[in-house]
């Protein structure tokens, strides 16, 4: 199979079959679906760290002219989407981490959001020159990044010849999915005590906030995981509505039969209780298939449920396909997607699909699908 979505691997003809793809036809449909949860608000979709390991410029070309607007967490991943001819609004949400990043932002139609009084400086040296647009984030309790609403009350006063009417205030959440705390609460009522009296913008919600928690939103909502099919809140409703986005796959390489009292893999982490048929399959930790799973972790292979048996190692995995009636080398197993959702392998995993998702490594190749 010829390998064009990788310009890395443009001159292998044949390779081992492993693959993300992302599913144009979901992405669209879960955006609308967050987007339409909160009719009063525009939503700009999360593409920091590749769009989530879904490919940054995909999901901007997919979304064009749907999304209206893009987030990415530094000024280079911004960069490299102006330079894929991505020409949508940009926002990022960490600002500049050097002054020289405020001239490129402002030659690069770039959105700073900014959250200390050095960023603002830096920004105000450049003047006469018209400096970008600049948002402010304040520290409402996540105790990560922004300014405290007293800091950020003087600061609006302080440096307004920048902070000019398109300044957006923004907060981020630190337990939005989480529908019994109180948190998102109390957070939002600092919030909103700072910003009645300025007459600004907000953005407050992420993903969880937009599903669950309606009074944040906001001017501009921020949504990133749920765009890309994966429920924050662990909901069943959420789950039927939010399509998986990736489906991460590859292919059986070798079939082998052990014996009873055979083990398999490194440290002979998993022994067969009875003669067993193990599949080989080409996909590893240094893919991104997370090697913390345990014996048992599901994945699909000819539409069945079959459990992992040994430990993960770097390029493959081994499952116990005994039960599996008719399978053959070559064929496709999925890890997650479509037929498995990610938040069930998180879950084995003890992490969550956000990181599943962003740790699919740059050899895996992303092949965009529309149905
Ligand atoms: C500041 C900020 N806003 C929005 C998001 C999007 O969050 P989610 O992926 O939960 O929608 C993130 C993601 O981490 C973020 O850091």
């Amino acid at each position: 199979m010829p390998l064009t979505a990788n310009p890395s691997f443009s001159t292998i003809t044949l390779s081992r079959q492993t693959q993300a793809i992302i599913h144009a036809d979901a992405i669209i449909n879960n955006f609308e679906y967050l987007n339409g949860l909160a009719p009063e608000s525009q939503s700009m979709v999360v593409i920091k760290a590749d769009a989530y390991g879904h490919g940054a410029v995909n999901i901007a070309q997919i979304l064009k002219g749907i999304a209206p607007a893009f987030a990415v967490a530094i000024t280079e991943e911004a960069i490299k989407l102006r330079q894929a001819g991505i020409d949508a609004p940009l926002v990022v949400l960490e600002g500049p981490h050097q002054q020289e990043e405020c001239v490129q932002a402002r030659d690069e139609n770039l959105i700073l959001v900014v959250h200390d009084s050095q960023q603002l400086d830096w920004i105000r040296n450049m003047t006469p020159e018209r400096p970008p647009v600049i948002w402010l984030k304040i520290d409402t309790g996540m105790h990560r990044l922004g300014m405290t609403p007293a800091d950020a009350a003087r600061a609006l006063h302080q440096y307004r010849d920048i902070l000019t009417t398109d300044c957006v205030l923004l907060t981020h959440m630190a337990c939005a999915d989480d529908l019994e705390n109180t948190a998102t609460r109390q957070q939002l009522e600092t919030f909103n005590t700072l910003a009645a009296s300025a007459g600004l913008g907000v953005s407050i919600a992420n993903s969880p906030a937009t599903l669950g928690w309606p009074d944040t939103h906001g001017t501009w909502n921020r949504i990133g995981l749920g765009v890309f099919g994966s429920d924050p809140i662990h909901a069943a409703d959420y789950q039927a509505r939010l399509q998986p986005a990736m489906t991460l796959s590859a292919s059986v390489i070798a079939l082998r039969e052990v014996k009873a009292g055979d083990a398999v893999g490194y440290g002979e982490y998993w022994r067969a209780r009875q003669d067993s048929l193990i599949a080989t399959v080409g996909v590893g930790y240094a893919d991104g298939y997370p090697r913390h799973c345990p014996n048992g972790t599901p994945v699909i292979i000819r539409g069945q449920r079959a459990p992992l048996a040994g430990r993960v190692s770097m390029d493959m995995l081994t499952v116990d396909v005994t039960d599996i009636a008719g399978i053959q080398v070559g064929d496709m197993v999925e890890l997650w997607g479509e037929q498995l959702r990610i938040e069930e392998v998180a879950a084995c995993a003890n992490t969550i699909s956000y990181e599943l998702m962003t740790r699919v490594s740059p050899r895996v190749p992303r092949i965009v699908r529309h149905r």
